[in-house]
């Protein structure tokens, strides 16, 4: 019988550096956005949605690279249940990637928020009740730690978008980090900076932001970036070929409307 990392003591878990406590606190912050999410709109929506995806994102990568390899070796079934959290996370990054070609009035927008808050708590409800108390069972409490350190250290510099043709599973995943964690973090300042910008900039900076988001989704479209994953992971059977002509247009047009930002900033600041 195990017990949930929810109902367990910091010292249960490990200790602060223990990879369950911080799984823990950030699954309690998770929590805190979805309320904060609900009824929000337009900008307060977006500003929600964003902290949201900087938290959501290099945490599951963390895990995706970090945790799961961990939990296929140490548990006989690790590969079943991890594959079930990688449908999980596969399924956040379809619905994050669809509620982004969204209008703000349009009707779809509540569903697909549903749906999204209702994958983020089975989520996190599985690894809290399941996978975490039976990874706990079989590894030492220094190596939860050990595995605290180094999840850390790969959420600092994980992508902060949804991705969902990247691999959810090494060596794919772990190649697409940096281009990608990069254009994310970029596309990230730039959104944020929307969210307080004068009028006359908004428009540069949403076009600033779309061509990042074009060239990070042309650049996971490259066959490396896709290699090792269970093909069951994603609904969708199959990927489109690489874009070559559109990566190389949407990295040139974000180099270029970045220039033209930076511009505008120096003239307005
Ligand atoms: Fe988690
Ligand atoms: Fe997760």
């Amino acid at each position: 019988m195990y017990t949930s990392v929810a109902d367990q003591t910091t010292d249960q878990l490990g200790g602060p550096l223990s990879v369950l406590v911080r799984q823990k606190r950030d699954h309690v912050k998770l929590n805190a956005l979805i309320e904060r999410l609900r009824g929000t709109t337009g900008e307060d929506q977006a500003g929600v949605l964003l902290d949201i995806y900087r938290l959501v994102f290099p945490h599951a990568f963390a895990e995706e690279s970090v945790l799961w390899p961990v939990m296929r070796r140490v548990l006989p079934d690790g590969g079943e249940l991890t594959l079930e959290v990688e449908r999980e996370h596969q399924e956040v990054n379809e619905l994050v990637t669809k509620l982004e070609g969204l209008d703000d009035g349009s009707p779809e927008r509540a569903d697909v928020l549903g749906r999204l808050t209702e994958v983020l708590d089975d989520d996190v409800r599985d690894e809290e009740d399941a996978l975490f108390p039976r990874l706990q069972a079989r590894v030492s409490r220094r190596e939860l730690q050990v595995l605290g350190v180094l999840w850390e250290l790969v959420r600092r510099v994980a992508p902060t978008r949804a991705h969902p043709v990247v691999a959810r599973r090494p060596p794919g995943n772990v190649v697409a980090a940096l281009p990608l964690s990069v254009l994310d973090r970029g596309r990230d300042a730039v959104d944020l900076a929307i969210l307080s910008a004068p009028g006359n900039l908004v428009p540069v900076l949403h076009r600033v932001s779309s061509a990042l988001a074009k060239a990070s989704h042309a650049v996971e479209l490259l066959p490396i970036m896709r290699t090792g994953e269970d093909p069951s992971t994603r609904s969708v059977a199959g990927t489109p070929p690489f874009p070559w002509g559109t990566a190389v247009l949407a990295i040139a047009a974000a180099g270029l409307i970045g220039a033209e930002a930076l511009r505008a900033v120096r003239r307005n600041g």
